[in-house]
């Protein structure tokens, strides 16, 4: 493929940028695969449950269709049917490249196993024990590799990408930091963002990693960039709590027969199954969540009665990784359960082919607005990241020739960033408490107000963005501003004063800036 001498950069180097990265290098593209750290400690290595594809292996019947439905009932129809049928069609055969390439998934007698999974009407997910997001990690760096040494992938790890260049509604460019050296320089060519879950905005409540720290989306969005659907936050029902942060407890637990129940007098009570019936554990995690909150009780999740074959050959790490930082075994006790934040389902507006709202600006993973809507199922997102950047990266080769034509090198000198320093670290901590306290399950306008309103008095001046701390009280406020009007109740966004579904909004929310300041619009 032709592309006189233009590289693409692709930010982030978690599955989705390694995904879009091997995608361009296997058409002959030249890509640089820019992260703050090494993909060996991206976000992906987190995800614990398994990775979703209907290879009807469990002799269940299922299908594609099936999963297909599944993945548009539980984001309660906000996502877009057409990607959703591209990447639930797409991901039999995906998941087997995936197996070609290395990727050692769970077997019994040769075949792959498929669990089950909440929200799911069949076993379809494959797991790799319960630390499935690292194999596949690991997996894709060795396939990273080989166009590493073709010269076709080159690394800029440790470098910190700073803020996108944007002139006449295109992006020319990113400019970066070198961690090492602090040098700063700008990256010309068109870019893939890949850059993951915005967690660092909700410090000690999310199961991600805080260095995914968010302001590269907070810089993107005051560079007009807009944003769909932030007030969908998955909180996963079963964290327990970790240093610093929460620690996931996979779904993949109950998967495999885990239960949950909270005592009432003293009285043990299967709640979700009360609720449910047999399958209430693996209701979608959205109403799980609920369920727990609204409760009042503390949730315990019991796995005592689980064989031995299961702690042995699927549930291991977890047991070993809640004894390591609990102390607790949790195959002969009962463990404290919560919801922590764990995914969001909001991110980059990307249409159906991956291209954001500027010109040769693409983005995939959970960073990018996709296939989850107002909920995402488990193991959609392992899927939806290595999926979704093959995506992004077949459509910015499509428009190569496009490519061909702009002029990346224009008025490219680094302009300044000014990056939060010391003095404003509390007021960078007071932006994740007002948003930690207003993006809480049960939300209602009293609260989000006071949170957007306490937004303003750390930052009065927020309307002329021109520095990281500004630009994050910009981007917190287009998330609290979301969840204010969605006027309505829809899968992970509860309003306690709109306890309903309306259908008047059944579309995504689309964040924007106009006139300087938040604009929030259903379309
Ligand atoms: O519970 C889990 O293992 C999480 C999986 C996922 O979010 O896809």
């Amino acid at each position: 493929m032709k592309d006189k001498g233009i590289v693409i950069n692709v930010a982030g180097a978690g599955l989705s940028g390694m995904s879009a990265s091997i995608e361009l290098a296997k058409k002959g593209l030249h890509v640089r695969l820019i992260s703050l750290q090494v993909s060996e400690r991206a976000q992906s290595n987190l995800a614990e449950g398994g990775i979703n594809a209907a290879l009807d292996n469990m002799g269940e019947d299922d299908s594609p269709l099936l999963h297909y439905e599944d993945t548009l009932k539980a984001g309660l129809y906000l996502a877009d049917p057409d990607m959703v049928k591209g990447m639930t069609d797409a991901a039999p055969e995906l998941v087997m490249e995936l197996t070609k390439m290395g990727m050692p998934f769970h077997r019994q007698d040769g075949r792959i196993v498929q669990r089950a999974f909440g929200g799911q009407r069949k076993m379809r997910t494959l797991y790799a024990g319960s630390i499935t997001g690292k194999a596949l990690t690991q997996t894709l760096i060795n396939e990273t590799r080989k166009y590493e040494a073709m010269g076709l992938i080159k690394r800029y790890s440790n470098h910190k990408v700073l803020k996108p260049v944007i002139r006449d509604n295109k992006i020319l460019g990113l400019q970066v930091r070198d961690i090492y050296t602090d040098d700063e320089f700008i990256l010309t060519g068109p870019v893939i963002v890949c850059t993951g879950g915005m967690n660092g905005f909700f410090p000690g409540l999310t199961t991600g990693t805080t260095a995914n720290t968010g302001s590269f989306d907070a810089a993107l969005f005051a560079s007009g960039v807009e944003f769909s659907n932030l007030e969908f936050i998955q909180y996963h029902p079963t964290t327990v709590s970790g240093p610093g942060k929460r620690l996931l407890v996979t779904e993949a637990a109950r998967g495999e027969g885990g239960r949950l129940f909270c005592y009432v007098n003293q009285d043990k009570h299967y709640f979700m199954e009360e609720k449910f019936g047999d399958k209430g554990n693996l209701m979608p995690r959205d109403v799980i969540s609920k369920t727990i909150s609204l409760l009042g009780e503390q949730a315990y999740l019991d796995m005592t009665h689980l064989p031995a074959e299961k702690w042995d050959y699927k549930l291991s790490e977890l047991r070993e990784e809640i004894m390591h930082y609990l102390n607790i075994d949790i195959a002969q006790e009962p463990v404290c359960v919560s919801p922590g934040i764990h995914f969001f389902m909001g991110g980059i507006r990307v249409d159906r082919y991956h291209r954001a709202s500027k010109k040769y600006l693409y983005a995939a993973g959970e960073c990018a607005c996709a296939y989850h809507g107002a909920n995402r199922l488990g193991g959609n997102s392992l899927l939806g990241a290595v999926y979704g950047g093959r995506i992004a990266a077949d459509t910015l080769a499509d428009d190569i020739t496009k490519i061909n034509e702009v002029d990346f090198k224009a008025q490219m000198t680094p302009s300044s960033y000014k990056e939060i320093s010391a003095d404003e670290a509390g007021a960078n901590e007071k932006i994740s408490e007002i948003l930690i306290n207003s993006m809480r399950i049960l939300r209602n306008e009293e609260i989000l107000s006071d949170g957007l309103k306490s937004l303003s008095d750390i930052c009065p001046n927020e309307k002329v963005p021109e520095s990281e701390l500004s630009e994050r009280v910009l981007f917190a406020k287009a998330v609290i501003k979301s969840a204010l009007e969605r006027k309505e109740s829809r899968g992970a966004h509860v309003r306690t004063d709109y306890p309903d579904m309306e259908e008047g909004f059944g579309k995504p929310s689309v964040a924007a800036i106009k006139d300087k300041d938040v604009d929030i619009s259903f379309q």
